[in-house]
C-alpha cells in the first residue's frame, strides 16, 4: 500500500508542480501559501482513490486521471486550510507544520483556499482528453460533492453542532457530508474520467465510497483521541478541546471501531463484482481503517 501511494503521490505531484503559480510576483506570498499547503506531507488518498476507482473499470493513469487527481487534491488542501483557521477549528499544527495562517497569516491562508478552490474547476474545465460532455460531468460531481450539498454544508454542521450533542443520525449526516463527500467525488470522478464504467459499476463504486468515506472520518475522530500529536501531524485531542461531535464522544472508542470494521466489510461487498480489478480500492480501503495518521 505504501508503494501505491508513492507512485500517485509521484504522478499527482508531478501535476500539482506544474498547475501551481510559480512564487514570484507581487502575489508571491499567495502562491508561496497555495504550495505550502499542498507540498507538505499529506497522504494523497483522494488521488490515489481516483486512480484506483480509473483501475477497477479498467483504464488509469492517462493525463486525464491524474488532472482528475489534481483537482480533487486542491480542493482537499483548500478545505484543510480554511479547517485550521481560528475562525474553525483554530489549529496551530497540520501535517508536522505550522498550519497555514500560522506560517504565513490569515488573509493569506483565506486567499490560498480560495485560489487553491477555483483552480481545481479550471483543471477540470480545461481537460482536453475527454468530451466535453464528461469534463462537464466532472465539474458538477465536483462542485456538488465540494460545496453546499456537500463537504461546505458538513463543515457548516460541524460548526453549529460544536459544543452541542448529536445523536447518531445527526453525527453520520454530518460525517457523510464533511468528509464522505469529497471521498465519494473521488471515486466516482476516476471512474467517470475513463468515459468507460456502466451504470452498475458507478452505482457499486458510489455505495462503495459511502461506506468507506464514513469510514475514514470515523478513523479521524479515533486517531484524535487515541493516537499522539508527533504521529499525526496535528493536534491529538483538538476535537475535545473545541467540544465537538464526534464517533468516539458519542459511541466511545470501542463502538467507533466496530462501525468503522462493518463499514470496511461492506465497502469490501460493493466490490465484488469488479473481482481483481479492485485490488487498489481494497488496499485503500483496508489502509483508511487501520492507518495510524
Ligand atoms: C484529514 O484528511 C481531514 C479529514 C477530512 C478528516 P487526511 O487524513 O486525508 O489528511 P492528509 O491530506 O493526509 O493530511
Ligand atoms: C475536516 O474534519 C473535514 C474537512 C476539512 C472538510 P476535521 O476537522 O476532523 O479534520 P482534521 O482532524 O482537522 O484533519
Ligand atoms: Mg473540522
Ligand atoms: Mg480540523
Ligand atoms: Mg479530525
Amino acid at each position: 500500500m505504501k508503494d501505491y501511494l508513492y507512485q500517485c503521490t509521484t504522478q499527482v505531484d508531478a501535476h500539482l508542480e506544474s498547475a501551481l503559480p510559480a512564487v514570484q510576483g507581487p502575489a508571491e506570498q499567495l502562491f508561496a501559501a497555495m504550495r505550502y499547503s499542498v507540498f507538505n506531507g499529506g497522504k494523497r488518498i483522494r488521488p490515489a482513490l481516483c486512480f484506483a476507482a480509473a483501475s477497477a473499470i479498467g483504464k488509469s493513469n492517462t493525463v486525464t486521471t491524474v488532472a482528475v487527481a489534481a483537482a480533487l487534491e486542491m480542493i482537499h488542501a483548500y478545505s484543510l486550510i480554511h479547517d485550521d483557521l481560528p475562525a474553525m477549528d483554530d489549529d496551530d499544527l497540520r501535517r508536522g507544520k505550522p498550519t497555514c495562517h500560522i506560517q504565513f497569516d490569515e488573509a493569506t491562508a483565506i486567499l490560498a483556499g480560495d485560489a487553491l478552490q477555483s483552480l481545481a474547476f479550471q483543471q477540470l474545465s480545461e481537460l482536453r482528453e475527454v468530451s466535453a460532455d464528461t469534463a462537464l460531468q466532472l465539474v458538477s460531481m465536483l462542485s456538488r460533492h465540494s460545496g453546499c450539498s456537500g463537504m461546505v454544508t458538513g463543515q457548516a454542521i460541524d460548526l453549529a453542532a460544536t459544543g452541542k450533542r448529536l445523536d447518531l443520525d445527526e453525527l453520520k449526516n454530518m460525517h457523510a457530508h464533511k468528509t464522505g463527500a469529497l471521498i465519494e467525488a473521488s471515486v466516482l470522478m476516476g471512474a467517470v474520467a475513463t468515459e468507460a464504467g456502466t451504470e452498475m459499476q458507478l452505482e457499486a463504486l458510489s455505495e462503495f465510497s459511502r461506506a468507506i468515506g464514513l469510514a475514514f472520518q470515523i478513523q479521524d475522530d479515533i486517531l484524535d483521541v487515541e493516537s499522539s500529536t508527533e504521529q499525526l501531524g496535528k493536534q491529538q485531542g483538538s476535537d475535545i478541546t473545541n467540544g465537538k461531535s464526534t464517533y468516539t464522544s458519542i459511541l466511545g472508542l470501542q463502538q467507533a471501531r466496530s462501525q468503522a470494521a462493518e463499514l470496511y466489510q461492506h465497502s469490501l461487498d460493493c466490490l465484488e463484482p469488479f473481482a481483481e480489478r479492485a485490488q487498489a480500492l481494497r488496499s485503500i480501503a483496508n489502509f483508511i481503517i487501520n492507518r495510524a495518521y
